[in-house]
């Protein structure tokens, strides 16, 4: 069975919710786990009073009992607690009663590098809430969710993923400059994992290419605008001799310019992901835009807003990485119970004869 993640939510709305279909039965989640990833997505430099307001927390309604999932689908609930402030506005209901709360006003002013102007044209709404609320990258705290799944599915077979920001002590003195002139910053993240073994993916097509399906992963989290696998960009310009990793007759490499894949598949060595994210659209001082009630010039919506979220990012491109990885694994592997699972990797790698 193939591993398959839907989620749904929106920003305000009264909760964000994950499927997750395919994972084998038998395997342990640690709820402190959970929870602890989707704290480390709320925290991080530069990110607004929101993430003060709530405190994120894993529901589970289905596939778990006492902690073993059942080879059934899991369903993840993350509650958005601050919905209290928009029942009437965020109702999925017609609401009753008069308009209290927020969210009661049509946003009529699209925010330049958001989904604001694109999405009401697209879809016909004139509210520019009905296209910002699932745009935002709010409900990525059940893509942190599943990705603590994966990662517990990964640690079976001895998978180790991590993410965090690449040149922090920088980026964070650039968020305090960047809040003093009440703007906003984005920066780069680098995801690595490790311990996977040599030939998850495949060359054999384009959409089964492990590398592929990690950009298109990490290029699907909000504000990422570049991705790069291993040394990247660079690679460009370095001859091939100095661009590729020499084997050894232990089949390993003293160098890791691709970044842990080869052809679409691992090769052993290090996977290592890095994505560019673009500086959030949402600023204190807007830039100009159209109002759409009335065609005059004005300027852009003014929202409660984070400086940064990259050390956010960090996680949910971890999560994301997580997941495909477990994807691809499972492919590999299968199993329907975790011991299944875990029996054919360690069969593959006793084939393979590799450490
Ligand atoms: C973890 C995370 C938090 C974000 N927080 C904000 C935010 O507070 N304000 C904002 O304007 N954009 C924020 N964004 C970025 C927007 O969601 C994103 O720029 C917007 O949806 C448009 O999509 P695009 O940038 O991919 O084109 C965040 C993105 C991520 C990954």
């Amino acid at each position: 069975m193939t591993l398959r993640l839907a989620s749904a939510g929106e920003s305000h709305g009264p909760a964000l919710v994950a499927i997750v279909t395919g994972l084998p039965a038998g395997l342990l989640l640690d709820r402190d786990a959970i929870n602890a990833d989707l704290r480390r997505r709320q925290e991080g430099y530069g990110r607004s009073p929101r993430q003060q307001i709530e405190t994120d927390e894993i529901e589970v309604l289905a596939g778990l009992r006492h902690g073993r999932t059942l080879g059934t689908p899991l369903a993840l609930v993350v509650r958005n607690r601050d919905h209290k402030n928009w029942t009437w506005g965020m109702n999925p209901w017609p609401p009753e009663g008069e308009p209290e709360g927020k969210g009661t006003k049509a946003v009529t002013l699209p925010r330049p590098g958001h989904a604001d102007l694109a999405g009401v044209l697209k879809y016909g709404h004139d509210d520019v809430r009905n296209a910002l609320e699932r745009a935002s990258a709010r409900h990525t705290a059940v893509h942190v969710a599943a990705g603590a799944a994966a990662k517990a599915l990964l640690g079976t077979i001895g998978i180790e993923v991590a993410g965090s920001t690449v040149e922090e002590e920088r980026l964070r003195a650039e968020i305090d400059e960047a809040r003093k002139e009440r703007d906003t910053v984005g920066g780069v993240v680098e995801v690595r994992a490790r311990g996977v073994p040599p030939g998850l993916g495949t060359y054999a097509t384009k959409e089964d290419r492990l590398d592929a399906r990690l950009a298109a992963a990490v290029m699907g989290i909000q504000a990422v605008k570049g991705v790069e696998i291993g040394d990247g960009f660079d690679l460009a310009a370095k001859r091939g001799s100095a661009a590729h990793d020499e084997i050894r007759t232990d089949r390993r490499r003293d160098t890791n310019h691709a970044g842990g894949l080869e052809a679409g598949m691992s090769n052993g060595e290090e996977i290592v992901v890095r994505a560019a994210m673009k500086p959030l659209p949402t600023l204190m001082k807007p830039l100009s835009s159209v109002d759409l009630a009335t065609g005059e010039a004005a300027q852009a919506l003014v929202e409660r807003s984070d400086v940064a979220a990259v050390e956010a990012l960090a996680v949910v491109a971890e999560a994301a990485v997580a997941w495909e990885l477990a994807v691809s694994a499972h492919e590999k592997f299968g199993g329907d119970s975790v011991e299944d699972f875990v029996a054919a990797w360690r069969a593959y790698v006793e084939r393979i004869q590799w450490r």
